[in-house]
């Protein structure tokens, strides 16, 4: 079991509707580990469920975490367990600090867009390009302004001249275009996206348009709605002369890795394209939404991270 840390739920208010902010402190020692911008922590709750929140707290501070966390109705039931049983003064399991999604250091100009809860590891991210005296700007696009969180905060930090918000009923109705709000590619600027797929996906396909290179495209997926799970089928890895079984829980590429063979993954979420793989015979059933109208007719590759099989067997190039 990786290694935990007992906390206590030292302050928990509502930061926007549905959305709750946690402070952790620690219950045996003065402060937590350090965090980078970006990094998220396990919360392991009584029923046994594992749930990742990005830190959204300032990197400076160790003294305590911060977390916040949306309701998610129609959700596996972890963002449930926190909002009913997280109460103030309780205590949990919280694994150490990972970052999957980091700032460069030291770049030229960051592009922040955050989409609902994505605001979450955003936020670092501003809180620490602002200490670093570095360039940045920050997009938040929200469905209503009262789903928008920690709005007053990132005036405070980015600055009115840095910071916008897009939803529907905000003054003047702006609504967010990712092809207005992204600028040209230059060397030394990096574009950071996280929040609901389907946001993701715009700006991502808007920034390739552009002529970004995606070593300067940044992303973290949040509230992914496209399930992953389905029907059992077979897959042939026919370069590993393997043959896998594909649970109903699992995906390809998690049976893929299960069985040795090695599959190149960025956002596991059918986004960025870096799991396509060339699809030999069968069907896929294709989840993503990286891939065109036309190159999903055509059943020639497939997202391994996402998307799934009609026919009862496919044979992959892998
Ligand atoms: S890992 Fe990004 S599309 Fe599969």
């Amino acid at each position: 079991m990786p290694e935990t840390i007992d906390v206590r739920v030292a302050h928990r208010y509502r930061v926007a509707e549905d959305i709750i902010c946690l402070e952790l402190t620690p219950l045996s020692s003065p402060a937590l580990p350090a965090f980078q911008p970006g990094a998220h922590i396990d919360i392991h709750l009584v029923s046994g469920a594992i749930r990742q929140y990005s830190l959204c707290g300032d990197p400076k501070s160790t003294n305590r975490y911060r977390l916040a966390i949306l309701l998610d109705a129609a959700g596996r039931g972890g963002s449930r367990e926190v909002h009913e049983s997280l109460l103030e003064g309780s205590t949990v399991k919280i694994g150490m600090p990972r970052n999957a999604f980091p700032l460069v250091e030291g770049a030229a100009h960051s592009v922040l867009i955050a989409g609902g809860i994505g605001v979450t590891p955003l936020l670092a991210m501003a809180m620490s390009l602002r200490d670093s005296g570095l360039s940045f700007e920050f997009h938040y696009v929200t469905r209503s302004k009262s789903r928008a969180a920690f709005v007053n905060e990132l005036i405070d930090c980015c600055g009115l001249s840095r910071f916008r918000l897009y939803s529907r009923d905000a003054q003047g109705g702006i609504g967010f275009s990712a092809s207005s709000v992204i600028p040209p590619p230059e060397d030394g600027t990096h574009l950071y996206v996280c929040g609901p797929q389907r946001l993701i996906a715009s700006v991502v396909a808007t920034a390739r348009e552009k002529g970004w290179n995606d070593a300067h495209i940044h992303l973290e997926v949040f509230a992914t709605s496209t399930p992953r799970t389905g029907a059992a089928f077979r897959v042939v890895a026919n370069r590993s002369n393997k043959s896998i079984d594909i649970g109903p829980e699992q995906t390809i590429a998690d049976a893929l890795l299960d069985a040795g063979i090695d599959v190149p993954l960025s956002c596991e979420a059918g986004i960025c394209g870096t799991c396509i793989t060339s699809v030999l015979e069968g069907i896929p059933e294709h989840r993503d939404s990286f891939l065109t109208d036309e190159e999903r007719e055509q059943n020639q590759k497939m997202a391994v991270c996402c998307s799934r099989s009609r026919s009862s067997t496919l044979v992959l190039d892998i």
